[in-house]
């Protein structure tokens, strides 16, 4: 019998761009243990970029604050947690909108929720303008392998 993986775990960093990278890094660590295969991996880490630049931007827009990111292993399925106590999201559907962007038009694809949305099986986003954002994703791994 095959036994059953779970894990967990919960990290906090500052909210600066070198903490792109440390944030793929950290949650590919993590999911090593599931064996993803490339395109899994780099799925998830693209996934876990995006959300973390938009904390550091446009949450905290560019003030050295805290950003978590949260992780649970559960079998084969991959739930992830990044959460920011920034300025928050008035309007959710509005900025998950393909191209939709706050920021800069020449800096700002608009693309980061369709990236997250594309790459992920699950996402949700629950905002409150003034208090902050979380953003929860979900990815099952390779459905036929064993764990
Ligand atoms: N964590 C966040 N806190 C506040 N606003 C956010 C956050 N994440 C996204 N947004 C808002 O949603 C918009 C769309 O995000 P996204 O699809 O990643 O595109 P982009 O980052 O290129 O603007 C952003 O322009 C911003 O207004
Ligand atoms: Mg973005």
């Amino acid at each position: 019998m095959v036994r059953e993986y779970n894990n967990h775990m919960k990290i906090t960093f500052d909210s600066i761009s070198e903490n792109e990278k440390f944030a793929r890094i950290v949650v590919g660590a993590f999911v090593a243990r599931m064996n993803p295969t490339m395109e899994e991996l780099s799925d998830i880490k693209t996934a876990v970029s995006e959300a973390v630049t938009n904390c550091i931007i446009h949450a905290y827009e560019n003030q050295v604050k805290q950003i978590e990111i949260e992780g649970i292993i559960c079998k084969n399925v991959l739930f992830l947690r990044i959460i920011d106590y920034g300025k928050g999201i008035e309007n959710v559907e509005q900025a998950m909108q393909p191209m939709f962007t706050t920021g800069a038009k020449e800096e700002r694809s608009g693309m980061g929720f369709s990236f997250m949305e594309a790459f992920m099986d699950r996402l949700n986003v629950i905002s409150h303008p003034g208090k902050g954002t979380v953003i929860e994703m979900e990815r099952e791994l390779g459905k036929d392998r064993e764990f």
